[in-house]
C-alpha cells in the first residue's frame, strides 16, 4: 500500500513531506520520493530504500517549495529503485500513485506510438502521461477527469502540474484519499494519519471522486465531473490510524478496504510485468506432494476456498481442518507435507498449536498471516504474508479477502511450479488477480441496494446460505458472518446437498441466501432454487448480470460484477458481508464487539 501526502503550503513543504512519509512507513516501502514547485518548475527528489536514504538526498540537494507531493513505495509494476520511484513525470504532469492501472499496457502502447517515452517500468507513468497529453488541450480540471475516465483499475493518485503553482490534484478509485483543511494551507492524504500531523480537519473522498486544492479550498468533484461537497469532520490524529472515516463502524470500513488490503497483498506474489506469480521465501512448491492447511472461523474458511483451486489449478491434494480438531487427532501425514497455516493475529491457541505439532513431525510449515510479528509469522518456516493493514472489527473482512487472495496466488504459483499450467496461463491467470481490486471495489458498491433487503431479513430466525464449488465456503463464511455480529441463526449449505436436509425447514419465514454467479454449474443451482421456491422459500440471489437472467421469478437479486468464476469467492466476498453488516446495524447489534466473541482467541 503506497502512501501519498500532497500540500499547498505557504512556507517551505520539504520537511512536512517527510515527516508525513514517516507517519506512512507503517504501510511498507521500498523507496520514496518527493517533488515541489520550486519557481515554477516541478523538482523532484527519490531515492531507493528507506526515508533516511531520500533525507541524504534532501541534505546536498534541499528542495525549496511550498506547494509539494510526496510518496512511500511498495514495487508492484517494477522492482524497486529510484528510476521506478515516484513521484513520476511526464511533460508538465508529475504524479504519485498507490494502486494498479489494469490496462497500462494498452495505454503505454498507444502512448508510445503517440511518440512519448517511457523512463520507469511502472504503470504509473502513463497516467502522467495521458494527463500531460489532455493538459494539451483542455485545462487541468477537465483533463483530469478525462484522463481518469480512460484508466481501469483501483487507484489514488496525487498530481503537480508545472505551471500552475498553487494547486494539487487528486483523485481516488478503490483506494482511499482525504483532503486535510488547514489555516491558508491544504492537503491530501492516502489516510487521516499522512495529513495528521498538520491537521485535523478531514474530508474523505467518494469513489470515483477527484479534487483540486489550492491554498484555502478545496474542489470536489463526482466521477461524472459534477462538483460535490463531502462533509468536512474532525478527527482525533492519534487515533487516525485506527480512524473509521466516514464509516458508521470499524466492520464498513474494513469492508471497503478490501481493494487496497488485496492489492498489496497480491503485489507481494505477483509480478505484474512478467505476470509471474511466486510464493514468498523462496518456497520450491514443486517440492511437495500434498497441503495441509489448518485455522479457525473465517480463516479456515478462507483455506477451503483455496483447497478448490490448489487441487484444480496444481494438481495438488490439499486437505483443510479446524485447528481445534487436527491439533488432537493425530492425524496421518505424508512427509512431503506443506502445512498452511491462516491466521489474521497469527496468534490463536488452537492454530499455532495445530502449527508445533505439523512442525514436530518434520513438515515444512507456512504461515499466512497478517500480523506479521506474531508467535506464527515467526515460529513458521516461511511467511506467506497478508497486507490487509490492522483489522478492528472483531468479524474478520478485508483479513478474510487477503488470505483469499494470497492463497489464490499461491495455487497460481504452485500450478506453474508444478507445470500444470504454461506461462500464458500463468500470466492470464496473475493479470486476473490483479483486477481483483478493482471488481472487489464494484461489489462494494453494491451497499445501497443490499442494505434495503436489511428490514426483511433482520426478522428471520433462521437463514440458509448456499453456493456450490469454491462459493460453497463463501457460503459458510456468509453464514458465520450473520450469526457472529446479527445473533440470527444461520447455516451455509453445499447448494446440492439442500435436498438431504436441510430442505425439511423451508418455509416462508426461512430465507435462502444462494451465492451464485453464472458458472459451469449454475443451472444445477438455479435447480435448487426451484427447490425452494416451490416450497415457498424467500430467495435472494447474488449473481452477476447473465445468472440475473436465470433467476427464479419470485428472487431478490442482487446483481454483483461480472468477472472470470476463478474470481467469483473473492469478488463475491464484500456482498455477503454487507448483508451480514446492515441485518446487525437493523437489529441495533453491537457491530464491531459482538457479544461473546474475541478479535483472537488465544485460549482453547
Ligand atoms: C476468532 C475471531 C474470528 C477469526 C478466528 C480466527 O474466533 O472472532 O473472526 O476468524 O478467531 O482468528 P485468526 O486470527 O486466527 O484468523
Amino acid at each position: 500500500m503506497c502512501g501519498i501526502i500532497g500540500i499547498v503550503g505557504e512556507s517551505p513543504v520539504q520537511d512536512r513531506l517527510i515527516e508525513s512519509l514517516k507517519r506512512l512507513e507503517y504501510r511498507g516501502y521500498d523507496s520514496a520520493g518527493i517533488a515541489g514547485c520550486v519557481d515554477g518548475q516541478v523538482e523532484r527528489r527519490r531515492a531507493k530504500g528507506k526515508i533516511r536514504a531520500l533525507e541524504e538526498v534532501l541534505a546536498s540537494e534541499p528542495l525549496n517549495a511550498k506547494v509539494g507531493i510526496g510518496h512511500t513505495r511498495w514495487a508492484t509494476h517494477g522492482a524497486p529503485s529510484e528510476t521506478n520511484a515516484h513521484p513520476h513525470k511526464a511533460g508538465r504532469v508529475t504524479l504519485v500513485h498507490n494502486g494498479i492501472i489494469e490496462n497500462y499496457a494498452e495505454l503505454r502502447d498507444s502512448l508510445t506510438r503517440r511518440g512519448r517515452t517511457f523512463e520507469s517500468e511502472t504503470d504509473t507513468e502513463v497516467i502522467a502521461h495521458l494527463l500531460d497529453c489532455e493538459l494539451e488541450k483542455k485545462p487541468p480540471i477537465e483533463a483530469m477527469k478525462a484522463t481518469l475516465d480512460q484508466l481501469t483499475g483501483a487507484y489514488a493518485i496525487g498530481v503537480l502540474i508545472e505551471g500552475e503553482d498553487a494547486l494539487v490534484m487528486g483523485a481516488r478509485r478503490g483506494s482511499p484519499l482525504v483532503v486535510g483543511y488547514g489555516d491558508g494551507e491544504m492537503f491530501i492524504g492516502s489516510d487521516a494519519l499522512a495529513v495528521g500531523p498538520f491537521t485535523n480537519r478531514i474530508a474523505y473522498l467518494d469513489e470515483g471522486d477527484f479534487v483540486a486544492i489550492d491554498h484555502k479550498t478545496a474542489r470536489i468533484f463526482d466521477e461524472t465531473g459534477q462538483p460535490v461537497q463531502r462533509p468536512v469532520r474532525t478527527v482525533a490524529a492519534s487515533a487516525a490510524l485506527v480512524e473509521k472515516g466516514n464509516y458508521r463502524h470499524f466492520m464498513e470500513k474494513e469492508i471497503h478496504d478490501q481493494p487496497d488490503a488485496c492489492q498489496h497483498t497480491l503485489s507481494a506474489y505477483i509480478d505484474p510485468t512478467t505476470g509471474k506469480v511466486q510464493a514468498p521465501g523462496g518456497v520450491d512448491l514443486a517440492a511437495f506432494d500434498r497441503i495441509q492447511i489448518v485455522a479457525c472461523g473465517t480463516a479456515s474458511y478462507a483455506g477451503s476456498i483455496a483447497r478448490y483451486l490448489f487441487e484444480r489449478l496444481a494438481g495438488l491434494p490439499c486437505d483443510v481442518e479446524v485447528a481445534s480438531e487436527f491439533r488432537y487427532r493425530q492425524p496421518a501425514v505424508s512427509p512431503k507435507t506443506l502445512a498452511i497455516a491462516v491466521s489474521q493475529s497469527g496468534e490463536t491457541a488452537d492454530t499455532l498449536a495445530a502449527l508445533r505439532w505439523c512442525k514436530q513431525q518434520g513438515l515444512t510449515t507456512a504461515a499466512v498471516v497478517n500480523v506479521h510479528e506474531s508467535t506464527m509469522a515467526r515460529e513458521a518456516d516461511v511467511l506467506f504474508p497478508t497486507h490487509a493493514g490492522p483489522e478492528i472489527g472483531v468479524a474478520s473482512t478485508k483479513a478474510f479477502t487477503s488470505q483469499v487472495a494470497a492463497l489464490m496466488a499461491l495455487a497460481v504459483a504452485a500450478a506453474a511450479a508444478r507445470g500444470r499450467i504454461d506461462a500464458m496461463e500463468e500470466k492470464r491467470l496473475s493479470k486476473l488477480l490483479l483486477e481483483a481490486p478493482r471488481l472487489l471495489a464494484d461489489a462494494a458498491q453494491l451497499e445501497d441496494e443490499i442494505r434495503a433487503l436489511a428490514p426483511e431479513l433482520a426478522k428471520a430466525r433462521d437463514v440458509l446460505y448456499l453456493g456450490r464449488g469454491a462459493l460453497f465456503p463463501l457460503a459458510l463464511e456468509g453464514a458465520l458472518k450473520l450469526k457472529e455480529i446479527s445473533y440470527i441463526h444461520a447455516e451455509g449449505y453445499a447448494a446440492g446437498e439442500l435436498k438431504h436436509g436441510p430442505i425439511a425447514l423451508i418455509d416462508e419465514a426461512t430465507p435462502v441466501i444462494v451465492i451464485a454467479p453464472s458458472d459451469p454449474l449454475f443451472e444445477k443451482t438455479v435447480s435448487n432454487m426451484s427447490e425452494v421456491a416451490a416450497r415457498g422459500g424467500p430467495i435472494i440471489l447474488i449473481t452477476d448480470t447473465e445468472g440475473a437472467k436465470n433467476a427464479p421469478a419470485n428472487a431478490r437479486v442482487i446483481v454483483g460484477p461480472t468477472c472470470d468464476p476463478f474470481l467469483h469467492p473473492l469478488v463475491y466476498a464484500p456482498p455477503i458481508q454487507l448483508l451480514a453488516y446492515y441485518v446487525a446495524v437493523q437489529k441495533g447489534a453491537d457491530v464491531d464487539q459482538p457479544r461473546n466473541l474475541a478479535k483472537s482467541v488465544t485460549v482453547e
